[in-house]
């Protein structure tokens, strides 16, 4: 096995090392502390292995992205969300006979308790559909509690796939005042969830065959994407033993921020700002090499990705195709090309690798199909979501699992004497 040498005042410590199948190499510092005394720092982790995973491969240099060994350019060509679904979660592509039943399961879970409608009732019509989003899976745990019954746990995640897509759009339904709509059990997953987005109980609505199909390679684009931060957070909650609604609902709380999930609503947000600035890209541009401006340009960089986000790559095809099917035009879209197009040529970004990522061109797609602003992060989550159980049911069936608990490099005050109310001041 290799090992790593780590000289220390005097001492040499041999650390072993770890290669990944495809060819990863990671020091193995378990043992660092207790035959040192050293902790290592790393904000952010960005140079942190926290596990042994499976599940999803990235080469961010190559542009590569993975998941259980396949290309994501296979899967969007070729398998339905679904089926991405099981092979994340089960490991393997399904047979027929397994994704039909695994498709049963999913339809005969998708109704909610009637007691949890009440719930939507209580937040105000303002209510952001991630927070609600985040709230209704942690109440789910209140109906089905968790077991150290496998069969149990396994049930729990058909449950949650099945009815994450129906608290997404009653959240919706409750945001606009409109009668909720039932899921029905003869329609895909995602035009279920389509259906139950857009359909009125007043007249007959028919799912586009084309925004089914969409929206179907965008879930699945949003499926998996290894240690991610939300991921993260469903691991590191998971691990102290929490039960797994209670773990994914804190991983949608992660993804609901600006610099993760909730990037694609804020790159829509800042091509409308740039629309009704009279369309001045340079501008932004600059502000967001402006050292002394917080503004960041949405939808570019990423931690991994220092070539291209081929998600990216996959959404930009889809929108070309999308927009000539329709025969639309978003002045949105324009906006997004010129300012992609300045970014590439200019200087500060090329140097610091910065490229749009899978949230850069995603908006653009969800408001052609006429999906509002607040919900994009929703979906987000709907189609990250059976990579967050795969995740959180790798991390509990993991020998090598233990509580998250990271150490700190203390620089506050030493010891002090206390000093007491009226001596202060
Ligand atoms: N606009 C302008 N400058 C940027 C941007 C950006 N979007 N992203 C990174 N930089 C600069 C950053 O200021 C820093 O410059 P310097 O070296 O001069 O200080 C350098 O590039 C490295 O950035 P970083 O913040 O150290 O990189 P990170 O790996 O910690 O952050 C990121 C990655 C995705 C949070 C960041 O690129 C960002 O904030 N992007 C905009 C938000 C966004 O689009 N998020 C979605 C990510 S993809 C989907 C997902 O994961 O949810």
């Amino acid at each position: 096995m290799p090992t790593a040498k780590l000289i220390l005042d005097d001492t040499t410590v041999e650390l072993p090392v770890i290669v990944g199948t495809e060819g990863e190499r990671a020091i193995d510092i378990r043992k660092l502390r207790a035959q040192t005394g050293y902790i290592t720092y790393d904000p952010g982790l960005a140079n942190t292995g926290s596990c042994q995973s499976s599940i999803t491969f990235i080469d961010g240099e190559a542009g590569v992205l993975r998941y259980r060994g396949y290309a994501i350019e296979d899967l969007v060509e070729h398998s339905s969300f679904v089926e991405v679904c099981y092979l994340l979660i089960y490991g393997e592509l399904p047979t027929r006979a397994q994704l039909e039943q695994f498709q049963d399961r999913l339809t005969h879970h998708s109704l909610l308790h009637e007691d949890m409608k009440k719930f939507f009732e209580g937040y105000p019509p303002s209510a952001h559909p991630m927070s609600v989003l985040s709230a209704m899976v942690a109440s789910l745990s209140t109906y089905y509690p968790d077991s150290t019954d496998p069969e149990i746990t396994e049930l729990n995640m058909i449950r949650l796939l099945a009815k994450l897509k129906t608290i997404a759009a009653f959240s919706y339904k409750k945001s606009i005042g409109q009668p909720y709509i039932y899921p029905r059990n003869d329609l895909s997953y995602t035009a279920d969830f389509l259906h139950m987005m857009f359909a009125v109980p007043s007249e007959p609505y028919e799912v586009p065959p084309l925004f089914e199909k969409v929206l179907d390679v965008l879930l699945i684009l949003h499926a998996d994407h290894e240690q991610n931060c939300s991921t993260s957070t469903v691991r590191m909650v998971g691990s102290s033993g929490a039960d797994l609604f209670a773990s994914i609902s804190a991983g949608i709380s992660a993804l609901s921020g600006p610099l993760h999930g909730g990037a694609n609503q804020a790159v829509i947000q800042m091509l409308e700002a740039i629309r009704e600035d009279g369309g001045n890209y340079q501008k932004y541009l600059e502000k967001a090499k402006d050292p002394n401006d917080p503004f960041r340009l949405m939808g570019f960089g990423h931690r991994v990705y220092k070539n291209f986000d081929p998600r990216a790559r996959l959404i930009k095809k889809l929108v070309d195709q999308v927009f000539n099917e329709m025969g639309i035009n978003d002045p949105l879209l324009e906006i997004a090309q010129k300012l992609e197009e300045a970014a590439l040529k200019d200087e500060y970004f090329i140097e610091r690798k910065l490229y749009p990522n899978i949230d850069f061109y995603s908006g653009i797609l969800y408001r052609a199909m006429g999906i509002p602003t607040n919900m994009y992060t929703v979906l987000f989550a709907m189609g990250r979501l059976p990579g967050w159980i795969a995740q959180w049911k790798e991390m509990r069936e993991d020998p090598h699992t233990r509580i998250y608990r990271p150490r700190q490099i203390y620089q506050g005050s030493t010891h002090r004497p206390y000093v007491p109310i009226d001596q202060r001041g």
